[in-house]
């Protein structure tokens, strides 16, 4: 079973019901795997990454999305992102006072509800960026 799977995914932009941007994607990705998704400006890329975090700006015409076996095509993008989706900044705003540990404890907390002691945490993060 796939980690992610997109099958036929069809988008239109929210302000521009005219402007089909996805045509009928598919694409797997496997527990482990890492896809670099390359393409020419404007060919769609953002748009799936919208797609899959179901961004008000973009509707999906038809198609499913399935992340770890749940069906994510009508999941709102709080609840994707609790299962552990995350789209990046493309240029991250440097917040006065946030350290990037402190901000991922915060988002771990988040997620499974449990405060990590940060002398594990660490450690633990830097296992996984190694
Ligand atoms: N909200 C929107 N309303 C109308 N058209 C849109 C909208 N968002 C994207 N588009 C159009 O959809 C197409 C795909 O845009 P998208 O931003 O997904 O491309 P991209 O591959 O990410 O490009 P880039 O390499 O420049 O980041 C473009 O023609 C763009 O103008
Ligand atoms: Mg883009």
């Amino acid at each position: 079973m796939s980690l992610l799977s997109i099958k036929n995914i069809k988008t239109i932009a929210e302000d521009d019901h005219e402007k089909q941007i996805l045509k009928g994607l598919n694409l797997e990705i496997e527990k482990g795997e890492i896809h670099v998704i390359m393409g020419p400006n404007g060919s769609g890329k953002s748009t799936l990454a919208n797609t899959i975090f179901s961004s008000p700006r973009y509707i999906k015409t038809e198609g499913t999305i399935t992340f770890d076996g749940e069906d994510i095509t009508k999941e709102s993008t709080d609840k994707i992102a609790k299962k552990g989706i995350f789209m990046s900044f493309q240029s991250p705003e440097e917040i006065p006072g946030v350290s990037l540990a402190n901000y991922l404890k915060a988002v771990k907390t988040s997620i499974d509800g449990k405060k990590p002691s940060i002398y594990e945490f660490i450690p633990e993060v830097e296992k996984i960026l190694m």
